[in-house]
């Protein structure tokens, strides 16, 4: 299938890489045109390159409020309005709650939550312009269920949770949808921390056939259709929930 997202305009947060990456290459695939928001400008460059005039990269450091005021005027300047938030960058720090700083909570929760609320409520009156909008943030398993050394992680997921719920219910009626989706152990980079945690890649793997029932790990592009579907119009009747693709493990 493709031009599931044709005539939509998305700006999507940490679209250089991984999972991020899964879901740009697939939005590309279904007809949108994205701004792609991140702090990495080498690999921003990359996909501005690869996808020619689909993709415009937007640098920015999202734990800076005036960075995403000017993001999203970027964004909707190019695509002349923005129809679709998708709210995916996020960092992950891992430690014992006796060990673990005041600094690394606020940078985990500045970037993985304050961030969140800041660009959907900067980006609102855009979102309302479209009449059928649609705003998809990244949560994980870790915030519906916690996990030792990741005190700090799981709370900024819930809270993405909470806030998703919230300003569904209260966005309800102005035509913009809001729904999270909670990915489980995906194989990138990204969790080196926890792997790290309880004792690296060996004891990772080891836990991998009994902790999840399909008996392996995902890939950010068994992340990414989730994505696709609830930014489409397909899921019109959708909104305020928190979905899992985890192999089985939320049940
Ligand atoms: N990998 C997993 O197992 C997993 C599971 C559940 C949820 N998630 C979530 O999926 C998202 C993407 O994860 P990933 O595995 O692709 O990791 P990743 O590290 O490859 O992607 C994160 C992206 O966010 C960007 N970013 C980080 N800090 C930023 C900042 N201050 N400003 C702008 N951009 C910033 C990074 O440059 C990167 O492109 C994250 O929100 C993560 O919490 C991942």
């Amino acid at each position: 299938m493709s031009g599931r997202l044709s005539g939509k305009r998305v700006l999507l947060t940490g679209g250089v890489a991984n999972i991020g990456l899964a879901i740009l290459e697939a939005f590309v695939a279904e007809g949108a045109v994205v701004s792609v928001v991140d702090i990495d400008a080498a690999k921003g460059a990359d996909v501005e390159k690869r996808f020619g005039g689909r993709v415009k990269f937007i640098k920015a450091d999202i734990s800076r409020e005036e960075d995403i005021k000017a993001a999203i005027g970027e964004a909707a300047a190019w695509m002349k309005g923005i129809s679709t938030l998708c709210l995916n960058a996020g960092v992950q720090l891992s430690g014992k709650v006796d060990d673990f700083s005041t600094s690394n909570w606020d940078k985990v929760f500045s970037i993985n939550v304050r961030s969140n609320f800041i660009f959907v409520r900067e980006a609102l009156k855009y979102l309302r312009e479209t009449g059928n909008a649609s705003i998809v943030m990244m949560s994980s398993l870790a915030g519906k269920r916690g996990g030792a050394g990741l005190t700090c992680y799981s709370a900024s997921k819930a809270a993405v949770i909470g806030f998703t719920t919230s300003v569904a219910l209260e966005l309800a009626r102005d035509g913009v949808r809001v729904n999270a989706v909670c990915p489980g152990w995906i194989d990138t980079p990204f969790n080196q921390p926890v792997i790290d945690f309880i004792g690296g890649k060996e004891k990772q793997e080891s836990l991998v056939p009994t902790v999840i029932p399909l008996g392996r790990q995902g890939t950010p592009q068994e992340v990414a259709p989730l994505f696709v579907y609830l930014a489409s119009d397909e899921s019109s009747y959708v909104t305020a929930q928190a979905i899992t693709v985890d192999g089985g493990i939320y049940n």
